[in-house]
């Protein structure tokens, strides 16, 4: 199934191919049953390469753990609204399968979201086009109960005008906000990543942003961490030591952020 594809719109193919090739790994980190299956049915799948390639465990590390802290919340949640803003071709509404009481919505850009349709037949969560940066975007969604927002591999896409948006606009009161970001210095260092420069998109923003506009940060986790605890052998060693470079381990961080 083909689709035309611009700049950060392409970047979901790769996080897609990271979770397949979890999938089909001796032991899995995500264990993405979907994935592969997804990719197959896209026209011109990504070759990673190896420096791309190299961050599966990284990126597999963070759907994990967002599919727990999802998991955690939904338990103690059972009428709620979930957005899931740049969802991609994301399957976690398959993988967390929440209960009836729960709105699901996967949100991303017009022809991202034209393929998900395409490609998922049925699936239990409605389907929203749109820039989350429009400062209007959000006024459509349901704000009668507790609401989780799920950003991953998002924010860093905008710039520090946009996370405002989002912040603004998604976190009604009582809301939980669940986004990855990444520190300063990464959004320098993406900016030289060949997939990157080849899809013209770049690292716009860093968890720094996030920090001057987001709410009550109530917790944080290193993804570098959570990759070395994942993983064995020599990724898991090399990770380790990456990990004692100053500031690395907080090159990629998990956040959860709460409004009152
Ligand atoms: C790295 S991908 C992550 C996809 C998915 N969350 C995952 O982890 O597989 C980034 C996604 O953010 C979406 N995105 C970037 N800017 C956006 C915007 N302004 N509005 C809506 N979606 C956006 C892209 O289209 C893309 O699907």
């Amino acid at each position: 199934m083909t689709v035309r594809l611009e700049r950060e719109q392409r970047t979901m193919l790769w996080t897609l191919t990271m979770h397949a090739h979890d999938a089909a790994s001796a032991h899995p980190i995500l264990g993405d049953r979907y994935a592969a299956d997804l990719l197959a049915r896209v026209d011109d799948p990504p070759d990673l390469g190896l420096s791309l390639g190299g961050n599966t465990p990284l990126i597999c590390a963070r759907a994990k753990l967002i599919d727990d802290a999802a998991r955690t919340w939904l338990a103690q949640h059972d009428e709620a609204v979930v957005l899931h803003l740049g969802c991609g071709l994301d399957s976690r509404v398959l993988r967390l399968d929440p209960g009836p009481g729960v709105r699901w919505f996967d949100v991303d850009q017009e022809p991202v979201i034209d393929l998900r349709r395409r490609l998922y037949a049925s699936a239990p969560s409605t389907t929203v086009a749109g820039d989350v940066t429009d400062p209007s975007f959000f006024e459509q969604f349901p704000d009668d109960g507790p609401r989780l927002v799920i950003a991953e591999g998002l924010l860093m896409y905008l710039d520090p005008t946009g996370v405002r948006a989002v912040i603004d606009g998604a976190l009604t009161p009582g809301s939980t906000l669940v986004a990855d970001t990444v520190a300063p210095w990464v959004t320098w260092v993406a900016g030289l990543q060949p997939a990157m420069r080849a899809a013209d998109t770049s690292f716009r923003s860093s968890t720094a942003d996030l920090a001057r506009v987001a709410p009550r940060l109530v917790d944080e986790q290193s993804l570098v961490d959570a990759t070395a605890t994942r993983t064995d052998g020599l990724t898991s060693t090399t990770v380790r030591l990456f990990a004692l470079v100053p500031h690395a381990r907080y090159a990629m961080v998990l956040q959860r952020y709460e409004t009152p």
